[in-house]
C-alpha cells in the first residue's frame, strides 16, 4: 500500500478537534490584542529563503522547479512571507502593523517525536512600532495564548542578539558572516565552536568572552549584573543588556500566570539569519529535546525588498509540538460527541429524517443511522460516538405523534410530542416519566442551557 512520506503524519479527527481547539484560543487572543489575520501561499519564490539565509538553506528546505523551470520552495516558516506581504501591500497602512497568521511549514528536517516534515504554526508580527514596547507586547501576547490554551510550567527564556552580533564584530567577524558561528551556539555545540574559531585562526580574550556569554542564562537578578561586569569595556552590549532588562521588567508586569520562570538567556541565537535584537525562546516540560513550543524576535528583513529598515517582531508556536505538550499534561477535555442520534425504525425513516433536519437546523448538533441497524445495536453505536440523546422514532409513537428521548448517559427516556418537541425536551426534567423532581437539578440546568 502506498504510505505518507516520510515525516508528515495523517490526522485523525480527535487530533483535529485538539487542533481545532488550541487554535481557537490563539485567533481569539490575537484577535483581543488588535491583531488581523493573513494568509500568504504555500510556496514561494525561492528566493524568497536564499536571500537572508544563503544557498545553504536550500539543504534545509523542500525546494523544487515547476514545469516553467522557476526555482521555488515549500514555506518552512512564514515571516519573510509575511514581510513580502507586508512591502507589496500595507507600506501605508497605519503603523504599527499587526499581524497573525496559521498555516502549515515544511522543512526537510530528521524527523522524530515532535519533530515533523511538515508542522502547524500560529505566527505574530508586529512591523513599525518603537522597539521596547513592541517586544513587550509581542512576548506577553505569546505567553496569553500559551497560558489559555491550558500549558503549565512553562519556561520563557530571553535574550539579546546584539550582545554577541557586537562582540563577533569586535572580533572582526562582521554581521553577514556571524551565521555559521550562530548556528553553534544555538544548538550549544560549544565544542564546535571553539574548533571554527580556531580553524579560522580566530583568537585572543574575546574569543574567551564570547564562549562565556554563550553559556550564560539563568534569573535575570543574577545574570544581568554578572553580564554587565564581564562586558563592562563594550558600550553597545551594556546597551542591549538595559534594554533586555527593560523587556525583562516589562513582561514580568504582564498576565503571565501559566509561565513557571522568566530566565534570561544570553545563548539564544535562533536557527534563523534574519534577527537582531531581543529573541526569546519558550519551552514547555516534558518533551525532551523538542521541547521547544514558541520561538521568535525582532529582526530585520524589510531591506532585502529595498523597504528602509523598519523595527519588527515576530514569534511562531509550533503548534503540534504544544499539543503534545498539552496531552502530556492532560489538558485536554474528552471529545465531545453529537447532542443527537436519531434511530428510525422500519417504515418511519421520512420522518426520521425530517426530524433530524429539524434539530440539525435549531443549531444543534444531529447524527442519524446510516447503517439500517437493530435498536439495540444503534444505542451501542450511538453511546460509542458519544451522543448526549437518542432520538427513537418509532410507528406507534408516530401514530400519537411523539418521539421516545432517551438520556444516553442515565438510560433515563420520555415520551415527548413531535409539536413543539423543543420546548417539551426543555421542560424534560429527566424523571418525567415518574413525574418527580430531577434527581440532578445542576446536570437538568446544564441541559437546558445547552438548549437555548
Ligand atoms: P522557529 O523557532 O524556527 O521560528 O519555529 C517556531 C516553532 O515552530 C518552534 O518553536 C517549534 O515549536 C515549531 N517547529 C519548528 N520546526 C518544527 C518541526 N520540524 N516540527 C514541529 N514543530 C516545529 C520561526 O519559524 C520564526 N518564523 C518565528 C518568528 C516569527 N520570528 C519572528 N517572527
Amino acid at each position: 500500500m502506498i504510505q505518507k512520506p516520510r515525516g508528515t503524519r495523517d490526522l485523525l479527527p480527535d487530533y483535529m478537534a485538539k487542533r481545532r481547539a488550541v487554535e481557537k484560543v490563539m485567533l481569539e487572543t490575537a484577535k483581543a490584542y488588535g491583531f488581523g489575520e493573513v494568509s500568504t501561499p504555500m510556496f514561494e519564490e525561492l528566493e524568497l529563503f536564499t536571500m537572508k539565509s544563503g544557498q545553504g538553506v536550500i539543504e534545509e528546505i523542500y525546494a523544487f522547479k515547476d514545469k516553467s523551470g522557476r526555482d521555488l520552495a515549500l514555506r518552512p516558516e512564514l515571516t519573510a512571507a509575511v514581510i513580502r506581504l507586508y512591502c507589496n501591500n500595507m507600506l501605508e497602512a497605519p503603523k504599527p502593523v499587526k499581524v497573525f497568521y496559521v498555516g502549515d511549514c515544511f522543512r526537510y528536517e530528521r524527523p522524530q517525536a515532535g519533530r515533523y516534515r511538515e508542522f502547524e504554526q500560529f505566527g505574530a508580527e508586529i512591523i513599525g512600532g518603537e522597539e521596547l514596547p513592541t517586544n513587550i507586547e509581542m512576548l506577553s501576547l505569546a505567553l496569553d495564548i500559551l497560558g489559555r490554551t491550558g500549558a503549565k510550567g512553562l519556561r520563557a527564556r530571553i535574550g539579546y542578539l546584539d550582545v554577541l552580533r557586537t562582540l563577533f564584530e569586535e572580533l572582526g567577524v562582521q554581521r553577514d558572516k556571524q551565521g555559521p558561528f550562530m548556528t553553534l551556539i544555538d544548538k550549544a555545540n560549544f565544542d564546535g565552536l571553539r574548533e571554527m574559531f580556531s580553524d579560522k585562526g580566530i583568537k585572543g580574550p574575546l574569543v574567551k568572552v564570547i564562549l562565556e556569554v554563550s553559556a550564560m542564562n539563568g534569573r535575570p537578578s543574577e545574570v544581568l549584573p554578572k553580564a554587565r561586569e564581564l562586558l563592562k569595556e563594550y558600550p553597545r552590549c551594556l546597551q542591549a543588556l538595559e534594554r533586555l532588562g527593560v523587556i525583562v521588567e516589562g513582561i514580568k508586569a504582564s498576565d503571565i500566570t501559566a509561565v513557571k520562570e522568566v530566565l534570561v538567556d544570553l545563548g539564544i541565537a535562533r536557527g534563523l539569519d534574519y534577527y537582531t535584537g531581543m529573541v526569546f525562546e519558550v519551552d514547555i516540560p516534558d518533551l525532551g529535546a523538542e521541547k521547544q513550543i514558541c520561538g521568535g524576535g525582532a529582526y530585520a528583513l524589510t531591506e532585502i525588498f529595498g523597504i528602509e529598515a523598519t523595527n519588527s517582531t515576530g514569534f511562531a508556536i509550533g503548534v503540534d509540538r504544544l499539543i503534545l505538550g498539552l496531552e502530556n499534561q492532560k489538558a485536554f477535555p474528552a471529545m465531545e460527541g453529537p447532542m443527537f442520534f436519531v434511530i428510525p425504525f422500519k417504515g418511519t425513516e421520512a420522518k426520521a429524517m425530517g426530524l433530524l433536519r429539524v434539530l440539525r437546523a435549531t443549531g444543534l448538533s444531529a447524527d442519524v443511522d446510516l447503517a439500517g441497524r437493530s435498536l439495540s445495536k444503534n444505542l451501542k453505536y450511538a453511546a460509542s460516538i458519544k451522543a448526549k440523546f437518542a432520538v427513537l422514532v418509532g410507528q406507534k409513537e408516530l401514530e400519537k405523534g411523539k418521539v421516545v428521548i432517551r438520556d444516553l448517559a442515565s438510560g433515563k427516556q420520555a415520551e415527548l410530542p413531535l409539536e413543539g418537541l423543543m420546548d417539551a425536551f426543555r421542560k424534560c426534567d429527566w424523571g418525567p416519566a415518574a413525574g418527580g423532581e430531577p434527581e440532578d437539578k445542576d446536570l437538568e440546568k446544564k441541559k437546558t442551557r445547552e438548549w437555548e
